[in-house]
């Protein structure tokens, strides 16, 4: 068996109305550790939740006292009860990735960015951030988008060239907690993302049990409100155990042999810019990469029709499962060369003159919907757009991209852009740099990927499943699909661990 050393994932709290600082942090991690059930997680979040409120009632609203008073009186508490509406949201995730047998840490960020806008004990939280394997950042929604609190930190680190090297290759996941329905948790995780994976963190949204997307969406107004929100729970727990399974799976410092599978999917092209393009990044990486280059721009690809059950069957990656078979359309055809790579990076060229473009970007992203709710065949590969944009044309194709394949439950990282004028690359050094971490986060993930495949014979990894529906699942024979499925997908990975990976040094 290989050494393991135990991954921490570190949470990090972003609203002044955090209920936690000091040793009320060390006292929160103490009592989630000690839960032994989701019950028990929700009657604890429930009593913490509403001991927030009281803390508020206790601290002057039940004497009807000005806010600023109010204020000041929290303060001045121990900070070792209550949590706020982003804490327990937090609390909830880092449970689930306790269980995923990760160490895990929370801060306030109340406690080093102040009210006033002073910045406290700042190498405390760099050590604590350099110290962490992952960050999981939840905060409120404010405008739409992060409070300051977190802007600070985001700040801090891209202002800091030791811990912007040092922070490259963590894990990252958020979660946001607004007042409305459609407050904004979604931009506000989706910028965070942006800017997350810009610092060189890899990214990942909530897990496939809670349909993988960006994050933890809490649904949460009035203080010591969020216990109630169980949909909120369940996407902050989902991107807990999301994170837990990965940082676990990276801690068996394994690594594979030979390059990394790469499918580049080249979705708008004009006058082969994104085909030059690729060979000339390609050129660069002495077979640290098998590259497979489908040009999708040219096929015919046609609508989704948005049937109502999709994908057609439970089955085998192998079989296509859309129910579109028209003679008319090439994805059938495609279908194989999509299958079974360790990473995958859509490519868009933007350029003012459009006439030599051809384009399938949106068709080609809404059809790939049978095979993420076909069990998310792209699960856990690496991804991360390229894109080459002539200065001045705003398509948003990196950020589109983003948004669109973290919902297959990848992993993500930095957006690789190529700025072209008069013809010209403007910056190919940066991209050399950014495709050659690419590369090297491939090689990490892969390796994580198989590690525990090979250390723990399979036992804990389990290929992702989506519930298609209640009704086709109860049929045997169906299910009788889903098990080959999964054993297909297992038994594919059990074969790759034996290839790839390097001979484990704890044993030789
Ligand atoms: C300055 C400010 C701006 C806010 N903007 C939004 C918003 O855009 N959308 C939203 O849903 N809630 C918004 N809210 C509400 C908070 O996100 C919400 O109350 C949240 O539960 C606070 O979490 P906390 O208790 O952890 O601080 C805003 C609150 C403040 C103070």
């Amino acid at each position: 068996m290989p050494t393991q050393n135990r991954p921490k994932l570190l949470g990090i709290a972003g609203s002044l109305r955090n209920a936690r600082w000091g040793m009320g942090n060390k006292e929160l991690i103490e009592s989630i550790k000690q839960i032994p059930n989701e019950e028990e997680l929700f009657a604890f979040l429930t009593e913490e939740s509403e001991l927030h409120l009281n803390n508020f009632i206790e601290a002057g609203r039940k004497e009807g006292k000005p806010f600023l008073e109010i204020y000041k009186n929290l303060k001045s508490q121990k900070g070792n009860k209550g949590l706020s509406n982003s804490e327990v949201a937090l609390a909830a995730a880092l449970w689930s990735a306790h269980k995923k047998d990760v160490d895990i840490d929370h801060i306030s960020l109340s406690e080093y960015f102040t009210a006033t806008g002073r910045s406290r004990k700042i190498g405390e939280l760099k050590e604590m951030i350099l110290a962490a394997d992952g960050l999981l950042i939840s905060g409120p929604v404010y405008f739409g988008d992060r409070g300051s609190l977190v802007h600070d930190l985001i700040e801090m680190i891209r202002h800091d060239p030791e811990m912007h090297e040092q922070v490259k290759g963590k894990l990252y996941g958020g979660i946001a907690v607004g007042a409305k329905r459609n407050g904004g948790q979604e931009t506000t995780l989706i910028y965070q993302m942006l800017d997350m994976v810009a610092l060189g963190f890899e990214a990942v949204g909530n897990d496939s049990d809670t349909t993988s997307q960006y994050g933890g969406t809490g649904l949460a107004g009035d203080v010591g409100s969020m216990h109630k929100d169980q949909y909120g729970l369940n996407t902050s727990m989902g991107t807990g155990r999301r994170m837990g399974n990965l940082l676990r799976r990276r801690s068996y410092n394994r690594e594979i042999e030979g390059p990394v599978n790469v499918l580049f999917l080249i979705l708008q092209e004009s006058e082969d810019i994104a085909k030059r393009g690729i060979e000339n990044l390609l050129k660069e990486c002495n077979g640290k990469i098998a590259p497979t280059i489908v040009d999708i721009s040219t096929k015919n690809i046609i609508r989704c029709l948005a049937c109502d059950i999709c994908p057609t069957d439970i089955d085998v990656d192998e079989v296509y499962r859309c129910i579109i078979t028209s003679e008319q359309d090439d994805f059938e055809t495609l279908h194989p060369s999509l299958l079974d790579y360790d990473a995958v990076i859509p490519v868009a060229v933007s350029v003012h003159n459009t006439d030599k473009v051809t384009s399938n970007y949106q068709t080609f992203i809404e059809r790939t919907r049978y095979l993420r709710r076909g069990d998310y065949v792209f699960s856990d590969m690496l991804t991360a757009p390229l894109t080459f944009e002539e200065i001045g044309v705003r398509e948003h194709y990196s950020i589109r991209m983003l948004t669109s394949m973290i919902r297959h439950h990848t992993v993500m990282t930095k957006p690789m852009i190529g700025h072209l004028h008069n013809g010209d690359l403007l910056n190919k050094d940066q991209l050399f740099t950014e495709f050659n971490d690419f590369v090297s986060s491939a090689h990490r993930l892969t390796s994580a990927r198989l590690a525990e495949i090979d250390a723990e014979e399979t036992v804990k990894y389990n290929p992702v499943g989506y519930v298609l529906s209640a009704d086709k699942d109860k049929e045997d024979e169906r299910l009788q699909k889903r098990k080959s499925m999964t054993e297909g997908r297992k038994a594919k990975m059990i074969k790759q661990a034996k290839e790839r990976l390097k001979p484990n040094e704890a044993l030789v």
